[in-house]
């Protein structure tokens, strides 16, 4: 498979597994889990299920045991830009080249959907051990799917980024921001892959390392796309960062210099990979969320 087959084929498996996910339509919460599908199967790049998926297989893991964590972390990230988007958080009105959830929805809608797509993987986790991963890996995930998403991860960040909306934080606490709310997603996503794979220590060291550097270098880049993105390619409004007074790695050390940065962690990123025999497809990938247009 080309590299190409191969992302298109984890991203048909992801979007097949959502959509398993949330076929039921009870009746009187319709308009809630309309909501949830709206948002969910909009069709992002689904990168952090990509992520779970190779590293399950880089750790000799099934695709299938990798499945119900690919589908949850994909959620969670759901969740979290459902309520990024709120106007009580960036007030953005698109997302995913559609109307933002509360836009399309209501607020009350789009808090809830978020809700629920926050609750709704640790229940999906469970379907780990009907696809042969052990009872004891599969609440090493829970714990670490709600750790890395929660007040210590990715939440915290969100916590942090709002709060010191308009106020300078400098590079290196704004870093330790984007390792919380961006990193801690990815880093899951990778450590879940390898749990699902029976795989060690070392290599949840790599994944954990990896997904550190991938993270923040993917902040950055996407502090640059807000700056000089196409709003049809990004699928969400150019000048958020600006226009919410956000201190970005764009406002510190201008496109350049973010750039830079951003090269500089993922030749990191890179490095890291070397500890895999079979790590092309990451490494290709890796360097593709680099020069992303979207
Ligand atoms: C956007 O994430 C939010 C960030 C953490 C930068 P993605 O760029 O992965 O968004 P989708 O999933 O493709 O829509
Ligand atoms: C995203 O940061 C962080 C999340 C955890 C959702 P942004 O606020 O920059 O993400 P976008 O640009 O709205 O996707
Ligand atoms: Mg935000
Ligand atoms: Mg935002
Ligand atoms: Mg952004």
């Amino acid at each position: 498979m080309t590299f190409s087959e191969k992302l298109l084929h984890y991203k048909n498996i992801t979007e097949a597994g959502l959509e398993r996910y949330t076929r039921f339509v009870p009746k009187k919460q319709e308009k809630l889990f309309e909501a949830m599908k709206y948002s969910l199967l909009a069709g992002g790049k689904r990168i952090r299920p990509v992520l779970t998926f190779e590293f399950a297989r880089l750790c000799g893991g099934r695709e299938e045991s990798a499945l119900p964590a690919a589908c949850a972390v994909e959620m969670i990230h759901t969740f979290s830009l459902i309520h990024d988007d709120l106007p009580c958080m960036d007030n953005d009105d698109m997302r995913r080249g559609r109307k933002s959830c509360h836009r399309q929805f209501d607020e009350a809608t789009a808090l809830l959907a978020g809700d629920a797509l926050e609750i709704y993987p640790f229940e999906i986790l469970y379907d780990s051990v009907g696809y042969g991963v052990s009872a004891e890996n599969t609440l090493k995930m829970v714990k670490l799917l709600a750790e890395y998403a929660g007040h210590m991860g990715m939440i915290g960040g969100q916590q942090v980024d709002t709060q010191f909306e308009g106020i300078p934080l400098g590079e290196k606490e704004l870093t330790e921001t984007y390792r919380l709310k961006t990193s801690r997603l990815l880093q899951a996503a990778a450590c879940m892959g390898c749990l699902s794979a029976g795989a060690g220590e070392d290599k949840l060291k790599i994944a954990f390392e990896y997904g550190d550097k991938l993270g923040i270098a993917f902040q950055i880049t996407d502090d640059i796309l807000d700056v000089c993105g196409d709003t049809k390619e990004i699928g969400k409004p150019v000048g958020s960062d600006k226009e919410n007074n956000k201190e970005t790695f764009v406002s510190l050390f201008g496109i350049e210099g973010a750039k830079e940065r951003a090269k500089r962690l993922t030749r990191q990123a890179l490095d890291l990979l070397d500890g895999f025999a079979d790590g092309g497809f990451l490494k290709e990938l890796t360097v593709e969320l680099l020069n992303r247009k979207k």
